[in-house]
């Protein structure tokens, strides 16, 4: 039994108005879903707005997160994690993201793309070594694949690492590296051999105080500001050789297995932000007068908020459908480019109408759909733009 399913006691709370009575939830779901939703209302959102403005990832809350066991959703109890799976995880990082989406990519990254390759392929010392403390937040995951001339193109990447002796010597530089400022422990795809392309890769769990290795320019962004994202500079940093995740050269089908489960996180957060763009918008629409009547009785609002809220329904089911998959080791990985894909994109629709709702308010840094129409921009970006996801799809379509 893990964590969550202690307190049946609390089921007794749980408020029922959003539940997704379309997908049947277990109770532990509906308590992990509660526990999101509280957590999310009380402690996140309070200072989501703040955050955003200071630039600042409060460290105070991965602690917090990690207290109610979600920093170690992907992990096996017998490393103390909590091992809810993946579709208790996007149940519990919609709520998060709903409230900050800063605070939602830090948990998804940490869960999906760093906690999860690790169990996955690294060997039982270092998953000794680091899950435990993972799953209590005290170490803080992220994942490095990408460089400045490597972006989609991902399997083109240069950065190195050369065996010498029982150590990998690491030189080169990572790019756009989400929590890389606070991160504490790294899952990075480096070249082992330079003849090969994807064949070529390996993955590595390095730990931030390597010598060599050191954060570098922290990027200013239009969203999500709260998240840092930075470079990452290896300048003959020496990991042991156990690090490596997985065999020599296959790193890369690793980075693309995490990036599956990374992507059905992404396609979560899309929806948390369009939730809240939703909810903002309904308000706002039974607050707001113009022409001696609520602007939620005119039938131009009344249209676009049912058209978010349709399109919310259907991104929600396909993030569930390839959370499922995943869980039960099935092919997911068309499944989670097309929930990841629909989710951005509609997102970023419902985010532009909500700002349009709010009028010239929506406009202003006060407004809490200002930001979510920052944060959401990214969501058709990292994780696979919404062009690769196109391609990964159409691959699968066509290949036959
Ligand atoms: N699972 C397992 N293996 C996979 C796979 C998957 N999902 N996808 C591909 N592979 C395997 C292939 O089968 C192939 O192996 P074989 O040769 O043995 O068959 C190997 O990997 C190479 O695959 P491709 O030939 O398809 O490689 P490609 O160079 O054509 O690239 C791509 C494919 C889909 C375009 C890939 O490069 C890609 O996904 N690019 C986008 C990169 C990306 O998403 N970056 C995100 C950065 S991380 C991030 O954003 C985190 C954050 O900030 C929050």
């Amino acid at each position: 039994m893990n964590k969550f399913a202690m307190s049946g006691r609390r089921i007794a709370h749980i408020r029922g108005e959003k539940m997704s009575a379309y997908f049947d939830l277990s109770e532990e779901e509906r308590l992990i879903q509660q526990t999101a939703r509280d957590f999310a209302d009380s402690e996140v959102a309070p200072m989501a707005a703040e955050n955003d403005a200071n630039g600042q990832f409060p460290r105070g809350l991965v602690e917090k997160l990690a207290k109610l066991g979600f920093m170690g959703m992907l992990i096996p109890e017998q490393y103390g994690g909590s091992n809810a799976g993946n579709f208790a995880l996007v149940l519990a990082l919609e709520e998060i993201n709903r409230a900050c989406a800063s605070t939602g990519v830090t948990m998804s990254v940490h869960n999906s793309l760093a906690s999860s390759p690790i169990v996955g392929f690294a060997n039982e010392e270092t998953k000794k070594k680091y899950l435990p403390k993972m799953a209590k937040g005290e170490l803080l995951g992220a994942y490095a694949l990408s460089e400045a001339s490597a972006g989609s193109d991902a399997a083109s990447l240069q950065a190195r690492a050369v065996k010498d002796g029982n150590e990998y010597v690491l030189n080169g530089t990572k790019s756009w590296i989400t929590s890389g400022a606070e991160a504490d422990l790294f899952v990075v795809m480096l070249r082992t051999d330079p003849s090969e392309r994807a064949k070529g890769i390996s993955a590595f769990a390095v730990e931030r105080d390597t010598n060599g290795f050191s954060v570098g320019k922290k990027e200013n962004k239009l969203g999500l500001r709260a998240s840092s994202t930075v470079q990452l500079i290896f300048e003959d940093a020496r990991v042991p050789a156990e690090n490596m995740l997985g065999s020599e050269g296959e790193g890369f089908k690793i980075a693309m297995w995490t990036l599956d489960g990374g992507r059905i996180g992404i396609g979560t957060q899309a929806v948390g932000i369009a939730q809240a763009c939703l909810d903002a918008s309904v308000s706002y629409a039974k607050e707001r007068e113009q022409f001696g009547k609520l602007i939620g009785e005119f039938q131009a609002i009344q249209w676009k908020i049912a058209d978010m809220a349709m399109n919310i329904e259907a991104a929600r089911l396909m993030i569930y459908r390839a959370a499922r998959l995943r869980d039960r080791k099935e092919p997911h990985t068309k499944e989670a480019a097309m929930a990841k894909l629909f989710a951005s994109e509609m997102a970023n629709r419902a985010a532009r109408e909500a700002v349009q709702i709010y009028g010239g308010a929506g406009y202003l840094k006060d407004s809490s759909v200002e930001r979510y129409f920052r944060d959401v921009r990214i969501t058709e970006i990292y994780e696979g733009t919404s062009e690769i996801h196109r391609i990964v799809i159409s691959r699968f379509l066509l290949k036959n």
